[in-house]
């Protein structure tokens, strides 16, 4: 018996929704659609087994097509690649691996020429230890102004031979190294919170700010639309630097209370006001996404404050289990968070740091670690994650505001989970001691050819092998298939275009309705309910046209929504 999808609990003081074709005045970016691009796994346009911009140029069209807004370049800057290219030596130019700059100009002007923004990713915490910075700091000595620009301290101990504190880095081991100085003798550490080969910068140093802005001035002269930014709250430190104690760190920093000494301090919001206002001077305005991994919905809106940053990935949304109540619970706390600032949320679900959604999807979900970015969560059923993604897909698509896309999950790529040790590069491995395997398993190159050595990728080898069973999934194996994970998303993103009543939007542009504790149902106007049936038996199916289905779905002969299956009607 179908249900009324009208008569759920929707809040009965929301003011009236009002529908987001109505607000014309929208900036492109409070509904966008972007896909992500980690540049060296994407496409390798002179073969060398590495991606770069030259293979980005050859797929523009396959991303216009696929129907994105916008694309995010992971960094392309000239680089030692300690950690993938977030280990900067020079923000003014390409990698040479990657490119030239003149190449990457050409990117920008045929992205923007197909209709795609551009957005660059900017890395202000740290910079490489061949940044010429650094490489005069340790040539200068202690106390000069060039080793002002980092966060140099003499160590403890009678001959200083301990580090200035107990800070861990993130990728495993602690967070300082000691240099040597110039005359031969052991010296001062620098704060490393990443790899010994990314030293922190001191943000309280107003040359570092001034070059930075500098920075961003320079790529947005170019045609960049905008910049996600990089452990954005990471860039200020208690400069009492007080030990941590036996605090728990986390992978890129997830911090866990509020007083934490490098992790979401205030200080971090006067450097964005001041971005923002370099933003604001285009026409038209720059856009900032930040990366902020915080302990709550609401410290992450302090970062969207009117006068700070426009947007923040939204990571609780990843945290998520494939569980109806704690979407619901999720997206409902996100929103109002958001709401309260004026931002849009961005929703997410994968990126070059986060074991792709298909296996964490695939997994027993009580089982599932409670971190999702890597780590051993028992076994994967790729089919089931697969069918529950594209569910997912659904939801995160029908919600108000914009939605990240990684690149490969519209393959519906999973994680590699079994990539030989010898060929492991993500720092964690060895800065774990071998205890993490890192990211490397949602960083292998794209299979864009069903044969060939690299399955289109590009060149004899790329730098990640593939599993052989990526050849099925492949972007051209999928091309014409319309039961295709591609052509879901395709679909899906077409009508997200089309349908007024998708996309821009607040927490009062959403009806929650009640189908059940294992379904997620919202309706939105005008006339569109999103249904996602997280349980395992058919769930009430309202009176309406489907609009799409994450799976063929055949009204006259269900008994109602099947067990992980999304879908939009036309009410
Ligand atoms: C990036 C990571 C990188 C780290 C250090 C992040 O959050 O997304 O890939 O390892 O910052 O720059």
């Amino acid at each position: 018996m179908a249900a009324d999808p009208t008569t759920g609990p929707g809040p009965a003081t929301a003011p009236a929704p009002v529908p987001a074709a109505t607000r014309t005045d929208d900036p492109w970016w409070r509904s966008a659609v972007t896909y992500q691009l980690y540049i060296r796994s994407f496409a390798d346009g002179n073969g060398d087994g590495l991606g770069d911009v030259a293979g980005i140029r050859q797929r523009l069209p396959y991303l216009a097509a696929l129907g994105v807004d916008a694309i995010w370049v992971n960094p392309w800057y000239p680089s030692p690649q300690a950690d993938g290219g977030y280990d900067v030596s020079d923000y003014r130019d390409i990698e040479p691996a990657f490119g030239t700059l003149d190449e990457a100009q050409a990117m920008i002007d045929e992205a923007h020429a197909l209709g795609l923004k551009v957005i660059l990713d900017i890395v202000p915490n740290h910079t490489s230890d061949e940044h010429a910075w650094f490489v005069a700091a340790l040539a200068a000595g202690p106390g000069s102004p060039e080793r002002a620009r980092y966060l140099f301290r003499p160590g403890k101990g009678p001959d200083g031979a301990l580090p200035p504190n107990d800070w861990k880095a993130v990728f495993g081991g602690p967070a300082w190294e000691r240099v040597t100085e110039p005359d031969g003798t052991p010296g001062e550490w620098y704060l490393h919170l990443f790899d010994p080969k990314q030293p922190d910068l001191d943000w309280e140093n107003p040359e570092v700010r001034g070059e930075f802005l500098d920075i961003l001035r320079f790529w947005f002269d170019r045609g960049a639309d905008g910049f996600r930014i990089d452990v954005a709250h990471g860039l200020v430190k208690d400069p009492a630097m007080p030990d941590l104690g036996d605090d728990e760190e986390h992978l890129l920093g997830t911090p866990d209370r509020a007083d934490h000494p490098h992790w979401d301090l205030p200080g971090v919001h006067d450097i964005y006001r001041e971005w923002r206002v370099l933003a604001d001077s285009y026409d038209p305005p720059k856009l900032f996404v930040a990366e902020a991994w915080v302990s709550s919905p609401e410290r992450l809106a302090a970062y969207l404050r009117p006068d700070e940053l426009h947007t923040a990935f939204d990571f609780d949304f990843v945290r998520a289990a494939w569980d109806a109540a704690e979407l619901r619970a999720t997206a409902t706390s996100s929103l109002a968070a958001h709401d309260r600032v004026g931002a849009p949320v961005m929703w997410t679900l994968s990126n070059h740091d986060i074991t792709r959604h298909v296996s964490r999807l695939g997994r027993p979900q009580s089982e599932r670690s409670a971190d999702p970015l890597h780590g051993s969560n028992g076994v994967t059923d790729v089919e089931l994650g697969r069918r529950r993604a594209r569910a997912a897909l659904l939801l995160e698509l029908a919600l108000p505001g914009g939605v990240y896309l990684y690149q490969g999950e519209e393959l519906g790529l999973e994680e590699v989970e079994d990539l030989p040790e010898e060929l492991l590069q993500d720092p964690t491995w060895e800065r774990s001691g071998h205890i993490e395997r890192g990211r490397d398993g949602c960083r292998v190159p794209l299979p864009w050819a069903p044969d060939g050595p690299s399955l289109g990728f590009g060149g004899a080898a790329p730098w990640l092998p593939q599993p052989a069973s990526w050849s099925a999934v492949s972007a051209a194996s999928q091309e014409g298939d319309p039961t295709s994970m591609l052509a879901l998303y395709r679909e899906a993103l077409r009508l997200r275009r089309d349908l007024p009543a998708l996309g821009a939007g607040t927490g009062a542009d959403i009806t929650w309705l009640d189908l059940g504790d294992d379904v997620v149902a919202f309706r939105r106007e005008p006339g569109v309910v999103c249904l996602v049936n997280c349980g395992s038996t058919p769930a009430p199916l309202p009176a309406g046209r489907v609009l799409l289905a994450s799976v063929p779905l055949d009204l006259s002969a269900t008994e109602g929504l099947p067990a992980d299956t999304a879908v939009w009607l036309a009410v």
